[in-house]
């Protein structure tokens, strides 16, 4: 029950909801009576959260949170879902605190709540902007059913170096498409109304650069210049802002030297100050107490003064705002006024999402029964999953293209750990995605091809050194026509600190494809990981290669289906896959430099040993059919600044397969104040092409899209030549040359 403070409770329950049909300022007035009645230690609740003990990726610091709870010192919770489990939380907050006021409910819901749809990673390949703003729906359409109000996704960090793990979490190494894609999820995510209770809140992360971790080792320091920060790291961030992010989460790192939640220069005066952002900044899980090993601050004490005054409004799990706030502000260090603003903003969020109306408006066990695994979500799963597959190789095998298989295949081999396997099939940070609705590889094989006899082997482990497997794997190649070997990583060997320092297959994983090779046999290899793996050995001697990421629930189905030819690959890679570990960091929108690479002069930059040339570079991914491209045509080859210059293509299919072709489009600028990439993305198509169609694509250049930080740090256009290539990658297409005058 609401006890003493009932009557205050029902007048500021009641004003908010009128002030919710009315207007903002209302609402700020409203927020400004429960603060005048709440006690210091109420709002610093606010500012607090704990995990409700599942799921945890570090130390519990508070095991005893309900006691809290009920005592108003926490103010929003994570890791807790499933309506009854929720509800009896929120119960907690409404009716046995003082103030009652709701709690909000976080969980990382990266790719799915339940349903799990691929890796962020993979889901980019599909250059698919109106697919991925469903999955966010989606998956905010079932976290919401589940009790879940806050996801903490999207993630958007740039990420350059796939030896970070948590380069699955991200969409690769494009400053461009990374920032369409944050907008994308934050729009699928929050959709157009907060107070829908199909939507949650969106949180973008990590604020900022995390994905610079330096030799791509996780928690790692960041270090770079401001200009290269702007310029390639901040605009993801700041496009989810745009598109309305109602909540940012701080990052492990240090950049500059300062660990992220104790910068006031990324938490106020970029966030706030220039980019005007008006939600509530989290701390990445126990980053404020992390400051004291960083070495910024002698003691927790501290570390919860750096990081108010930096801007950051709530502590996720840390516990140091409870610990020490109150004792700052009695000391002056910080003001009340502080706390207030910080919890303002927070109870601002919990007005928009209508909990204020109606706490328990995220909690109908009959909805969750519903929505969970519904006919809508699992139909987007395979939708999303075929889409983002990308086919790497598909070279004749005797005279004849092994891709895709034909029908009356009468016998496969299929062989590999990720075969047979559900839980991999879900990738990393998969919430609490359900393993046993998973369609494996098998399973999908066989509802493909009913009519061949199809063997399954395991043959090697993820880890260890264990071949006792290959005698039967081979025996099994040996006896059938094709073999499909299903090789990677498991969901743990990427993600959250699963950074590796090699990108081989783990385990005995390539010596087992090595054996299997010498059996003769026609092989397909699927490549199922979190991040490029180096598969140059696969590339120079297997025919058929498919990069499958971890696709979720329904991943199996997908890939036979994509096996099978019932959907044609059209998937294109995010992120450059290099040809080892010692090209990193490999990317595509490199500089120049003084020396460009010459096979014939020594004294250029490049390697002894290797050459400069990536595996598979940006953009790359084949189909099973082939495109043709015309030479593009500029509507002038002059423009002044603000004038438009349209540039069209022709794109032909000319193979035998309808298809599909993201048809991209780089610019170079020639000469700048500073240097420039060699390429940077500035538009994409995907577009769908039957046998002998054409269409011509055309993509609009404006000054805007050819801005940067010039020398003196202001961002503008200078004037030029530059080189439009338009292409079927990054590393291929046909050039033209326009002036800006
Ligand atoms: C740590 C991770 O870095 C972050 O991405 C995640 O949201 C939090 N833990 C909460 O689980």
């Amino acid at each position: 029950m609401i006890k003493r403070f009932l009557p205050i409770l029902i007048l500021g329950y009641s004003t908010l909801t009128c002030a919710q049909e009315r207007n903002g300022k209302t609402v700020d007035s409203h927020i400004d009576s429960l603060l005048s009645v709440m006690t210091l230690e109420e709002k610093i609740g606010q500012m607090t959260l704990y995990t409700s003990g599942w799921d945890v990726t570090g130390p519990t610091l508070n095991e005893n949170y309900k006691e809290d709870l009920k005592a108003g010192k926490v103010g929003a919770l994570f890791n807790a879902h499933t309506v009854k489990y929720n509800s009896d939380l929120q119960r907690m907050a409404v009716e046995e605190t003082r103030l009652g006021i709701p709690l909000l409910f976080g969980y990382d819901v990266i790719h799915g709540h339940r349903t799990i749809f691929p890796l962020p990673l993979a889901e980019a390949s599909s250059w698919n902007l109106d697919l991925i703003k469903e999955t966010a729906r989606l998956s905010a359409k079932e976290a919401a059913a589940s009790g879940l109000n806050w996801t903490f996704n999207p993630m958007v960090d740039i990420a350059r170096d796939p030896r970070w793990g948590r380069i699955a979490e991200g969409s690769g190494e494009d400053t461009y498409l990374g920032s369409l894609i944050a907008k994308a999820k934050v729009e699928g995510y929050q959709g157009d109304d907060l107070s829908d209770p199909f939507t949650v809140l969106a949180c973008v992360k990590h604020f900022a650069a995390y994905g610079a971790s330096q030799a791509g080792r996780d928690y790692h320091t960041v270090d770079m210049s401001d200009r290269v920060l702007r310029e390639t790291y901040l605009p993801p961030y700041k496009a989810a802002i745009d598109a309305g992010a109602a909540t940012v989460m701080t990052s492990f790192n240090e950049l500059h030297g300062v660990p992220a939640s104790g910068s006031r220069y990324l938490m106020t005066e970029i966030l706030r100050e220039e980019w005007r952002f008006k939600g509530f900044v989290v701390t990445d899980y126990t980053s404020i107490n992390e400051m004291v090993p960083h070495g910024v601050v002698a003691n927790e004490k501290e570390a919860a003064d750096l990081a108010l005054n930096a801007g950051v409004d709530m502590d996720m799990q840390g516990g140091v705002y409870n610990d020490h706030l109150a004792t700052l502000v009695n000391e002056g260090k910080v003001s009340e006024k502080q706390v207030d603003e910080a919890v303002r903003r927070i109870l601002e969020m919990k007005w928009r999402l209508g909990l204020f109306k109606d706490p328990y408006r995220y909690l109908d066990e009959k909805r969750e029964l519903q929505v969970l695994f519904s006919k809508e979500l699992m139909d987007h799963a395979l939708v999303s999953a075929r889409e983002s597959i990308v086919l790497l190789k598909n070279e004749p095998y005797n005279n004849k293209k092994l891709l895709p298989i034909a029908n009356d295949v009468k016998s496969i081999a299929l062989i590999g750990p990720l075969g047979d396997n559900q839980i991999d099939m879900l990738g990393t940070w998969h919430a609490s995605g359900d393993a046993n609705k998973v369609v494996t590889v098998l399973q999908g094989l066989k509802e493909a091809f009913p009519k061949a006899k199809i063997t399954y082997t395991k043959g090697a482990d993820f880890m260890g050194s264990d071949k006792s497997g290959f005698e039967e794997a081979t025996k099994n190649a040996r006896a059938a026509d094709l073999v499909i070997m299903a090789v990677g990583e498991n969901h743990q060997q990427s993600g959250e600190a699963a950074s590796r320092s090699g990108l081989d297959l783990p385990g005995v994983q390539q010596e087992l494809v090595e054996a299997i090779y010498q059996t003769g046999k026609p092989i397909v290899a699927l490549v199922m990981a979190g991040r490029p793996l180096t598969i140059g050995w696969m590339d120079e001697n297997i025919p058929a290669i498919v990069n499958t990421w971890h696709l979720g629930t329904m991943a199996g189905k997908a890939i036979a289906e994509v096996l099978a030819g019932k959907y044609n690959p059209s998937g294109k890679l995010t992120i450059t896959f290099p040809r080892n570990v010692g090209q990193i960091p490999i990317y595509y929108s490199m500089k120049n430099t003084g020396r460009p690479f010459d096979a014939d002069s020594k004294y250029t930059s490049k390697y002894l040993d290797v050459s400069n040339e990536p595996l598979y570079p940006f953009g790359y991914g084949l189909s099973y059919t082939t495109f043709e491209y015309g030479e593009p045509k500029l509507s002038k080859i002059e423009i002044k600044e603000h004038e438009n210059l349209t540039i069209e293509v022709m794109v032909k299919n000319t193979g035998e397969y309808e298809g599909q072709e993201v048809v991209q489009l780089y610019v170079r600028d020639l000469v700048g104040s500073v240097t420039r990439p060699v390429k940077e993305l500035k538009g994409f198509e995907k577009i769908s092409l039957k046998p002998g169609e054409s269409k011509v694509v055309t993509f609009t250049i404006n000054s805007d899209n050819l801005k940067f930080y010039t020398r003196d740090m202001s961002y503008r256009v200078e004037p030029g030549e530059f080189l439009i290539t338009i292409g079927p990658n990054s590393a291929e297409g046909k050039t033209a040359q326009f002036t800006l005058k």
